[in-house]
């Protein structure tokens, strides 16, 4: 007989894995099925994010980052290094040990929860009494059946057409995490996130990076005078970015890649370089799980159909993280993890879809939550808006990290902060104060009454409130 599970969650990713600890914390039997496996065949579970997307690129752009301080900034310090040079295969083991150090967590945190993990692809095979049943394949092979259903399959990276990735010239997320040795020259497809953040690894150490971009704004998602700041930084860095572009034939040889293009000015360019990601954003990925075998709805985009609380067309089967709509960020997909389990609980969880931050993890790295100026302008709210340069910051010099700045916007009558957008040192981590000040509708006020530690980057986030209110005291 079939093992029975009250909850079996397909895809063991951020929103698939914590999914599965949440519901199983709430006294539910909970299976998790993932299919992900290491290159000797180990399970492997995290999904895109922990093996080949948020872990392994922050490894990559930590070690990178070190590799530029240490030849560019470190003499600033009365730091001499001599004979400065790489090893690209020390660096992508030590990313391969972070890697499996989170595959490993994950692993005991399903032993520590009693989560049942199968390794192997799940399948929907039919609606059966008492819940669906599920195919597993792979290392272990049965058939399980479970009460409540949590989709959370992730997403594959998007090919260019014609251009198929052979992970060897033309790259996915995943060969551009793999490089064995620093290329000559790389181009990229798409200055999104992906692209600005791998041409930075590569760039630092010292590829000569070119990144081909369809649309004629530079991040055209985030706050204007953001982007633009962001832009100013890239450009003096050398990591060039071509705008408007139109991608021709993409010819893959020994020699490495050659991208034919037109340019904005309509004029046909070559890109001749030895690697090129293609960064052109994300599918949904559904394959091998077989939703018409219960009639599980999928959009145009092949994504599974849900409403504004993850319940999909099919009773009792949810779907949740980069499989559904919304951004594709590990965060969004497992606070929608969590909310699920706890709505199969009968409890209220909620994901508040305007409070998600967004982070790019260049240098200087790019946060941001809420609305942008551009967004307000549009939709004709009334606001008002302070700016402060990490310039006047007494921290960011002495780290000698002075690039970009905090913007605040603020409801023009209300005060009520409507977004957050910082350029600069350490945005990842600054940004979580606008997160919680948003979350508990702040005023701009609130935040410049309250007492921020000095000498810290936090400061220029009191002080972009003080300005809304024009009354900056260290500018
Ligand atoms: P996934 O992480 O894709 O996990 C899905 C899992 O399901 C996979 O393990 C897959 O093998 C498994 N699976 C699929 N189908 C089946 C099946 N039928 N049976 C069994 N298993 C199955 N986000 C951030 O928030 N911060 C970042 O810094 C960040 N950096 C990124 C960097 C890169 C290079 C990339 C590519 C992405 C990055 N992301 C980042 C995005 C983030 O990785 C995704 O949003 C996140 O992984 C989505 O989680 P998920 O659980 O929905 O899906
Ligand atoms: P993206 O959507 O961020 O950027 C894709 C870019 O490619 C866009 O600027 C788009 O205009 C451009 N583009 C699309 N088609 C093109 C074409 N044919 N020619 C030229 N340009 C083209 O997607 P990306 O960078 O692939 O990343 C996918 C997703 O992964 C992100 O949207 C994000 O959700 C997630 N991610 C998150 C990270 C983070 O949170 N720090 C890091 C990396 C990825």
């Amino acid at each position: 007989m079939a093992k029975q599970f009250d909850v079996v969650v397909i895809g063991g990713g951020p929103g698939g894995y914590i999914a599965a600890i949440r519901a199983a914390q709430l006294g539910f039997n909970t299976a998790c099925i993932d299919e992900w496996k290491t290159r000797d065949g180990k399970p492997a579970p995290g999904g895109t994010c922990t093996n080949v997307g948020c872990i392994p690129s922050k490894a990559l752009l930590q070690s990178s980052e070190h590799f530029e301080h240490a030849g560019k900034h470190f003499a600033d310090h009365g730091i001499e290094v001599g004979g400065l040079k790489l090893d690209a295969a020390k660096m992508l083991a030590r990313k391969d040990t972070v890697v499996k150090q989170n595959n490993d967590g994950i692993l005991y945190l399903f032993k520590k929860n009693k989560v049942s993990f199968f390794h192997g692809r799940g399948s929907f095979v039919r609606a059966a009494e008492g819940g669906y049943e599920i195919q597993v394949t792979g290392a272990n092979e049965e058939v399980i059946t479970g009460k409540h259903v949590i989709v959370a399959t992730g997403s594959n990276a998007r090919a260019l057409p014609g251009a198929p990735f052979d992970e060897e010239n033309i790259l996915s997320n995943d060969g551009a995490l793999r490089i064995p040795q620093v290329p000559k020259k790389l181009g990229l497809i798409g200055s999104g996130v992906i692209g600005l953040e791998m041409g930075s690894v590569w760039r630092r150490l010292g590829a000569d990076v070119t990144i081909l971009e369809g649309l004629p704004t530079f991040l055209g998602a985030v706050d204007e005078q953001i982007a633009k700041e962001a832009k100013k930084a890239f450009d003096k860095q050398g990591l060039k970015v071509e705008l408007g572009v139109k991608v021709g034939e993409v010819k893959s040889g020994k020699g490495g890649v050659s991208v034919a293009y037109t340019n904005a000015k309509g004029e046909a360019q070559k890109l001749e370089v030895d690697k090129l990601i293609v960064s052109i954003g994300r599918v949904p990925n559904t394959i091998g799980l077989k939703p018409d075998a219960v009639g599980l709805k999928l959009d145009e985009r092949g994504a599974v159909i849900v409403d504004d609380e993850c319940k999909t067309n099919l009773p009792n089967v949810w779907a949740i993280g980069d499989v559904v709509r919304g951004p594709m960020l590990a965060h969004k997909a497992e606070e929608e993890g969590v909310a699920v389990a706890e709505r199969i609980a009968g409890q209220h969880g909620h994901v508040n879809f305007n409070t998600i931050p967004w982070v790019i993890y260049t240098s200087p790295e790019i946060a941001w939550v809420g609305q942008t100026e551009q967004q307000l302008k549009a939709a004709g709210v009334k606001y008002k808006a302070g700016t402060f340069p990490f310039m006047a910051n007494g921290r960011a010099r002495a780290l000698g990290d002075t690039t970009g700045m905090v913007k605040m916007l603020a409801h023009a009558d209300t005060d009520e902060i409507l977004g957050v957008h910082i350029v600069g040192p350490m945005a990842s981590e600054l940004i979580s104060e606008a997160v919680v000040a948003m979350e508990f509708k702040a005023s701009s006020e609130d935040i410049a009454r309250i007492c921020h530690a000095h000498p810290s980057l936090s400061e220029a986030t009191k002080e972009a409130a003080l300005a809304v209110d024009k009354r900056t005291l260290n500018l």
